[in-house]
């Protein structure tokens, strides 16, 4: 079972370690000493970044706090001079809505933000997602901040299955059992950069696996993660390896996968058209000495024959990043079995 608490704490204390420097971000150590971001800024970055990437909508973001500093100075702008400003952020709808909201803050708050995530829902052209995201980030409310990119690391998280739109209600309220009211803007920006950082990397099976497969995919290719636990030790093994060892095995023929010879992923195998290992033989030639759990059989029928292979599998330190990186989907069904069968169980 997901541990919602041990989750909560992981994930903040990557955060406390590796958020990522924005322009519109106050950091975690400021955050922590009460500090908060100019609701302005968070609103503007906020709008800006649901059509955008970071890269992109900086530059933006950077010339427009400089030339309309706050929102009223944003509202006395003239209605050319932003759209001009906008060009190349796309959706000029946004850019509309962006002066009718400044111009409300301006003119019927005082230049002042509402504070709640009702008060700026109310604001011209302010849905749902940026109103949750600006209590949250400005104001450290408990208001569940969910747009597309959290959707995808709660169905990770929680292996939802169903695809959205479907499924966008059950992974909002996935996402609402995570808010408390420790720290839920920082909780909040950490999930933002979690799902930034994971984009592209492969679906888990498992939520604590999961955030292994964050961390050392992300540890290897950008060396900027710490695989650490809440205590400072090396990140608990959430990451099994595996070694699969065939049983029993019927029809002619050897087996179609090359590994890793043949460049297709694989799990570590016996070879297939060997006699099936005792436990012992399997225990020593697993890949690497640790406390190898049985999790039984998976069959997987070929073209010309069936194969049964026994699934073994332990905690590991998460070297396995192959199968992370591109994602347990790679691997071909006969190991895709055979992963679920361990890590499934492995947790
Ligand atoms: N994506 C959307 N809002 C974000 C934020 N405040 N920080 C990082 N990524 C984001």
């Amino acid at each position: 079972m997901l541990e919602i608490p041990a989750l909560r704490a992981a994930l903040l204390t990557w955060y406390d370690a590796q958020a990522r420097d924005l322009a519109w971000r106050t950091g975690p150590t400021a955050g922590k000493s009460g500090a908060r971001s100019d609701p302005y800024r968070v609103w503007l970055s906020e709008v800006m970044l649901q059509q955008t990437t970071v890269p992109h909508a900086t530059p933006y973001f950077l010339s427009f706090t400089q030339r309309w500093p706050t929102v009223s100075d944003l509202a006395a702008a003239e209605d050319g001079d932003l759209m001009a400003a906008w060009a190349g952020l796309g959706y000029y709808a946004r850019a509309r809505n962006l002066l009718a909201c400044a111009r409300a803050v301006a003119s019927e708050h005082g230049g002042v933000f509402p504070d709640t995530e009702e008060g700026l829902r109310a604001l011209p052209g302010v849905g749902a997602y940026t109103a949750a995201a600006v209590a949250a980030i400005a104001f450290d409310r408990e208001a569940n901040v969910v747009d597309g990119n959290v959707e995808r690391v709660m169905a990770r998280l929680f292996a939802v299955e169903t695809p959205v739109p479907d499924a966008k209600p059950e992974l909002k309220a996935l996402a609402g059992d995570l808010v408390t009211a420790e720290r839920p803007g920082d909780w909040a920006q950490a999930l933002m950069d979690l799902a930034r950082r994971s984009a592209g990397l492969g679906t888990a099976l498992r939520p604590l696996p999961y955030l292994g497969l964050v961390r050392g995919a992300e540890e290897r290719r950008a060396g900027d993660l710490s695989a650490q636990d809440e205590k400072g030790r090396p990140a608990t093994p959430l990451w099994g390896r595996l070694c699969a060892d065939p049983r029993r095995r019927r029809g002619p023929g050897p087996p179609s996968a090359q590994r890793p010879a043949g460049g297709m992923l694989g799990l570590p195998t016996s070879d297939w058209r060997g006699a099936p290992w005792s436990d012992d033989e399997a225990g020593a030639a697993a890949p690497v000495a640790a406390s190898w759990r049985d999790f039984g059989s998976v069959e997987h029928v070929f073209t010309h024959f069936s194969l049964t292979l026994r699934v073994f599998a332990a905690q590991g330190d998460g070297d396995f990043v192959w199968t992370l990186r591109q994602g347990l989907g790679a691997l071909p069904s006969v190991f895709l079995k055979a992963a679920r069968a361990g890590l499934e169980r492995l947790v």
